[in-house]
């Protein structure tokens, strides 16, 4: 394969990465049945209590935060991910709860 093939597929794929990934990764999702369910506004939250935007991750690289475009929980929305671990019914106290964990 051409470097350029590989840059292709690693670039377009999110969970392939050109650097260590962060310890903790808070995974919200952005589509449409968590938008309507109150999504964008914790997805804010989320990015102010961790001063992150989408795509970024700590200094430390303690923690990322990364959009998702749908988890399969749409009937729980609004939707995340943590460390693997799916979230239904998100509201501003778990993402408290799990941005307290991740900087534990
Ligand atoms: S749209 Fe968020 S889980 Fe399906």
């Amino acid at each position: 394969m051409s470097r350029a093939e590989v840059y292709g597929v690693v670039t377009f794929y999110h969970d392939f990465r050109t650097s260590p990934p962060p310890k903790h990764v808070l995974k919200i999702c952005r589509a449409e049945a968590c938008q309507a369910s109150g999504g964008t506004a914790l997805a804010e939250h989320a990015c102010e209590r961790l001063g992150l935007e989408f795509g970024e991750q700590t200094a430390d690289g303690r923690v990322g935060l990364e959009a998702v475009y749908c988890l399969g929980l749409c009937s729980v929305a609004p939707s995340a991910m943590y460390n693997g671990r799916l979230v239904g019914r998100l509201n501003t106290a778990k993402v408290d709860a799990l941005v307290a964990e991740a900087e534990l």
